[in-house]
């Protein structure tokens, strides 16, 4: 791995607040002298070459695109990333190449990244594509290989950054050596990775405590409850005080959910309501523009930090051992409630700078918080380097087909993902949907606006069951994942061309993903009663029959989910 320096780079970026960042230069063969840089009225932009058969990966998270050879993107925070324009939850600017390498840019702006979509020819080439009438907007703007290429990166305002260009033998090598710069993977307690069930942001304490109690009746295996806005006095803004009302005797409720053998989960995001006890003092230290008449403070300031994790300290000594940060994506696309990129803070970072680092900043001030406490979180908003912190994230999308190509993409950038189960319109869309959360990094049911439990309404109460069950199997599986995850920083799930970076058959695979080193999984989509599977060159076996499987293409037809066991 070898860092290099163009010009001057900012002042904050993701290296500066990265907590266990931990760099040591080793030698590496990339042409590093083929990389130019240079400064323009845009700010600064660097040019690398792409060779003709590279396949390119990552950007973070990304729910819409996945192979991004040929691609334009700009990485920018959203709430509500709808297209494949790099808008995303979770953008990373680090991208990982099938040829070997991956380039990590230490920036916190909305950088684009163009992957190739075109190129001047040299003197010795033909133009392609010279008589191609299309027939279809599809093939018209179908991305074309333009052979020997370059990858240019545009970073906004500044007039500099550095880059860590990191080698390895294949995609899952070269990701497991950025985490690692990151301080490695996440610990995750045993416990954080059985089932969540979060109650409907409408129940009463007595409304939760039931429900808990009827899972436990019913045996159906949740291990974390998690309350949604209702617990707040105020919850848009937040208060980040218990509701009076809806929740009388908070220590009672959480003391009952702990009887009863749940670790228990608080939502909440951290524009402060004038209502809060911490509001006054927050002010000070909050950015210009405020959200839902919420003050926004700066946590990469020591002072706002402390006032923030010293109140929620209170709440972790009742019991609370998880939180849900949300809100933190916080773009200004959805209705238009965040603040601008505009905004000032008073650390110094502008609004675009703190929306690509709002999220890892609470991340690190909830952790404070929870000092020595293990947990398993979820946020909506992380960024680059931020692979040491147990939070996961979700979405309020919903197309169960980018919900698994999450599950994919997610692994290229050191974030986690949960394809979350809230309603469905039929038994089978539940159930097919519970079967890919069952097979990934938290096993999440979100029913946040459902009255009662959304398996009622289809008739399905036995199949979560057997499902949640199968996930209390998993677990110990998974928690070996994350403890190599932690050691070694190879994500527990990640796309089959990660580990298969030289079998060109998987490059375009988003739809099957590697859990945990051994298994491949396959879900199906609702609707689709049968789907095409792949796998790579191995001995393989049906993970629920035992039966051997030959590698290669063929087609599954099943009500349960198709996973492959490597013998
Ligand atoms: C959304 C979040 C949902 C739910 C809801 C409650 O922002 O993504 O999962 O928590 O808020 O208001």
């Amino acid at each position: 791995m070898k860092k290099i320096t163009y010009g001057t780079p900012e002042k904050y970026t993701p290296a500066v607040f990265c907590e266990n960042f931990s760099y040591t230069e080793t030698e590496i063969t990339y042409p590093v002298d083929q990389i130019k840089f240079k400064c323009n009225q845009r700010g600064c932009v660097l040019t690398l070459p792409l060779g003709s058969e590279e396949q390119i990966y990552g950007l973070g998270l990304q729910l819409k695109t996945f192979n991004l050879r040929g691609k334009k993107l700009i990485i920018r925070p959203n709430a509500d990333p709808v297209a494949a324009t790099g808008d995303s939850h979770a953008p990373v600017p680090f991208f990982v190449s099938t040829a070997g390498y991956g380039i990590y840019v230490d920036t916190a702006r909305y950088a684009e990244f163009y992957f190739g979509s075109s190129k001047f020819l040299t003197e010795k080439e033909e133009p392609v594509g010279k008589k191609e009438i299309a027939s279809s907007t599809e093939q018209l703007y179908a991305a074309k290989n333009t052979g020997d290429s370059n990858i240019s990166i545009q970073i906004p305002a500044a007039r500099g950054v550095d880059i860590y260009v990191i080698e390895g033998k294949n995609i899952t090598d070269v990701v497991a050596q950025y985490n690692m710069l990151a301080g490695g993977g996440c610990s995750v307690p045993e416990w954080g990775l059985s089932a969540i069930y979060r109650c409907d942001g409408r129940y009463t304490q007595e409304r939760v405590l039931e429900a808990a109690q009827k899972l436990r009746e019913d045996e159906i295996p949740v291990g974390i409850i998690g309350l949604e806005p209702g617990w707040h006095s105020r919850a848009y803004s937040c208060s980040y005080v218990w509701d009076k009302e809806m929740y009388p005797e908070p220590q009672k409720l959480v003391d009952g959910l702990r009887n009863l053998d749940y670790h228990v989960n608080l939502w909440e995001h951290a524009f402060v309501h004038p209502e809060s006890p911490i509001y006054k003092e927050l002010v000070p230290y909050s950015g210009d523009y405020e959200v839902w008449n919420g003050c926004v403070p700066d946590l990469s300031m020591e002072g706002a930090r402390e006032i923030f994790a010293s109140y929620h300290k209170k709440l972790v000594d009742m019991g609370i051992d998880g939180f849900k940060l949300d809100e933190c994506d916080s773009s200004d696309y959805t209705g238009s409630w965040s603040f601008p990129n505009l905004a000032e803070f008073p650390s110094g970072m502008d609004g675009e700078q703190y929306h690509s680092l709002f999220g890892t900043l609470y991340m690190q001030t909830i952790l404070k918080a929870l000092g020595d406490n293990p947990t398993f979180s979820d946020v909506r908003n992380a960024g680059a380097l931020s692979s040491s912190y147990p939070f996961v994230l979700y979405s309020d999308l919903y197309d169960h087909r980018d919900f698994i190509r999450g599950c994919a993409t997610a692994g290229f950038g050191g974030v986690l993902w949960t394809p979350e189960v809230r309603h469905a319109d039929t038994k089978e869309e539940f159930v097919r949907r519970l079967q890919s959360n069952v097979f990934s990094v938290q096993c999440l049911i979100n029913a946040w606006y459902c009255e009662v439990f959304p398996w009622l309404a289809h008739d399905c109460k036995q199949e979560v069951k057997e499902l949640l069950e199968l996930r209390e199997k998993l677990k110990p599986m998974l928690k070996k994942a994350f403890d190599k995850y932690k050691e070694t920083g190879i994500p527990p799930v990640r796309a089959l061309v990660s580990d298969y970076s030289d079998d060109a058959e998987t490059y375009n695979i988003d739809d099957q993903y590697i859990f945990c080193d051994d298994l491949i999984v396959a879900p199906i989509i609702a609707g689709e009663n049968s789907r095409e599977v792949y796998l790579p060159a191995g001995q393989w076996r049906d993970y629920f029959t035992k039966k051997p499987v030959e590698s290669g293409r063929f087609t599954v037809s099943t009500d349960s989910i198709p996973v492959y066991e490597k013998m």
